[in-house]
């Protein structure tokens, strides 16, 4: 049942239930029980989103979230639920979102914004916006073009991106299609010379920055992907091998590497002392993503860690409750400006995004929203996710009175 015929469903289940009623029954019945049920909300809402009805073309698009539904018709079931599943109850999930509605923007009037420059540099790159592609493993599951489309995508709006250890494209092809060298996010096996191979490669193919994911030391209870997983009828062994043989056969940055002796992607035993070994031999940035304390962001800034991306992995690891624009505040205090500060994880509107930047964050890291475009029309849907956000977040800016990000100040931003 689609959710406009639950709404209507739950409704006729309530007239039902009022008209039955002794009491309304004495006081003019089903009449009155219609008057009590729909009783509009304040705002009327006239235009409620209709998820039944879908965008046939990107630019039909209003906001990122008119992809997911497409996105969700176009792809078999059980690879929509990996994209969109969190973590048990999805709390996280929820409060990422939710957790916006903590903050409100305080504008400031009468300044000139009809110049907008939303430019933002990092490890001496400058790119045309602060809106980040976030690592994503293999996206070929959600459109044949996968990391390729993502990475054209990235370079038609000059975004920075960071391409995961499990992209269903290697760096090289992924660089070359963004025209650039693209960050490389890195799952540190338990096999340290397998790690180092993955480093030297990606150096070897131009990325500037490694960015070693931290959260991802236990299995996931992803409860939304077994559940549509159920609704499959194909069978998923016959494309996929879960071991760790079998998934880094399907990922092309292993491509070449010895893997002997090694089992597991992302290992349980991980410490400051595996960050500090690893400091040692990255020659490039070195960065920590998926910090959430500020006791560990002060840890990182010692450790010679050149940037923290604050980060609960879209609520897909832990279901700790917290959204990182709740955490962004107490790491960039306790970081003070030593090293840049991202953050990602439910961000989906310009004003999401700006209510960070004014927190102290130097960029935001996008998604499940590039994922949604993907699925629903491949290139042209990434392209036009980044375009919508980098719109609103123009909005933003000029209605908060900041003509670049140098002028979005944090009194621009109050916890409500
Ligand atoms: C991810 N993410 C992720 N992160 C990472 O470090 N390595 C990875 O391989 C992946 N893979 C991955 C797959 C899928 C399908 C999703 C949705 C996410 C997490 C990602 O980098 C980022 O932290 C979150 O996606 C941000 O949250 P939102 O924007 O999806 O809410």
């Amino acid at each position: 049942m689609s959710p406009q015929q639950l709404r209507r469903a739950s409704r006729r289940r309530f007239l039902q239930f009022l008209a039955a009623s002794p009491l309304l029954t004495l006081a003019g019945g089903a009449a009155l029980a219609e008057a009590l049920a729909v009783r509009p909300a304040d705002p009327m809402i006239w235009a409620p989103r209709d998820l039944d009805a879908l965008i046939s073309e990107p630019k039909q698009a209003l906001d990122v979230f008119d992809f997911e539904p497409v996105a969700r018709k176009n792809l078999p079931q059980a690879h929509f639920g990996y994209m969109v599943t969190g973590a048990d109850d999805e709390v996280t999930l929820r409060a990422n979102r939710e957790g916006f509605l903590h903050f409100q923007l305080r504008p400031r009037r009468l300044i000139d914004v009809g110049a907008i420059d939303m430019a933002m540099e990092i490890f001496g790159v400058r790119y045309d916006s602060p809106i980040v592609i976030a690592p994503t493993g293999g996206n070929r599951a959600f459109h044949p073009d996968g990391e390729l489309a993502v990475a054209r995508a990235a370079k038609t709006g000059n975004h920075l991106e960071m391409l995961a250890t499990g992209a269903s494209t290697s760096i090289e092809d992924a660089s070359a299609a963004r025209g650039a060298p693209v960050w490389f996010q890195l799952y540190a096996t338990d096999k340290w010379s397998l790690t180092e191979a993955l480093v030297r490669r990606a150096e070897s193919a131009g990325a500037p920055a490694i960015a070693l994911t931290l959260d991802t030391l236990s299995a996931a209870n992803w409860e939304t992907l077994a559940r549509l997983r159920r609704g499959d009828s194909r069978n998923c062994a016959d494309c996929h091998d879960w071991s760790f043989p079998g998934y880094v056969a399907r990922r092309p940055n292993f491509d070449g590497l010895d893997l002997g002796g090694a089992t597991q992607l992302s290992p349980r035993n991980l410490t400051w002392d595996s960050v500090k070994r690893l400091r040692d031999i990255v020659k490039g940035k070195l960065v920590l993503k998926g910090i959430l304390v500020h006791e560990d962001a002060v840890l990182a800034a010692s450790a010679g860690i050149d940037a923290i991306i604050v980060s609960n992995h879209g609520g897909r690891f832990g279901d700790m409750g917290r959204a990182t624009i709740d955490a962004l505040p107490e790491i960039v205090e306790a970081v003070g400006g030593r090293i840049p500060v991202l953050v990602d994880s439910g961000f989906r509107r310009g004003t999401d995004i700006i209510k960070a930047l004014a927190l102290g964050a130097r960029a935001v890291c996008i998604g499940r929203p590039y994922l949604w475009g993907l699925g629903a029309f491949g290139q042209a849907g990434v392209e036009r996710v980044l375009e919508i956000l980098r719109g609103e977040l123009r909005i933003a800016m000029q209605q908060l009175g900041a003509p670049s990000l140098r002028d979005i100040s944090p009194a621009m931003v109050r916890r409500a």
